[in-house]
């Protein structure tokens, strides 16, 4: 957009984000890999971020949960979900997207 609100030809607006930083002022929590890496996952990154730091051959593609293709299993914990993805079936067998969710307690 141009400051008079026009559109600049061959722009697109910003998507907008559908979750704006939904773990901005969440909890730090920490993430056990299945070899007993512990990662720590600061209030302001993504559990996503946090792994792709650890482990850069993670897949993922859109980072705000309408994909699945970050999907992870939660060994422990419960995770506060921030998708539209992961069916309430899916969700109460573990899955979790690192990308946009959370944990309130310490380990996820
Ligand atoms: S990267 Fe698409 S749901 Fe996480």
């Amino acid at each position: 957009m141009t400051p008079d609100g026009a559109r600049r030809r061959g722009t697109r607006p910003a998507r907008p984000a559908l979750h704006p930083h939904p773990h901005k002022t969440w909890p730090e929590f920490t993430l056990q890999l299945r070899d007993g890496t512990r990662l720590s996952v600061p209030p302001n990154r993504s559990a996503l971020d946090v792994l792709l730091d650890a482990r850069p051959r993670t897949p993922f593609s859109c980072r705000q949960g309408f994909c699945g293709t970050c999907r992870i299993q939660v060994g422990a914990g419960t995770p506060e979900h921030h998708d539209l993805c992961l069916t309430p079936a899916e969700r109460a067998a573990g899955a979790m997207l690192p990308c946009v969710a959370r944990r309130h307690g310490d380990t996820a």
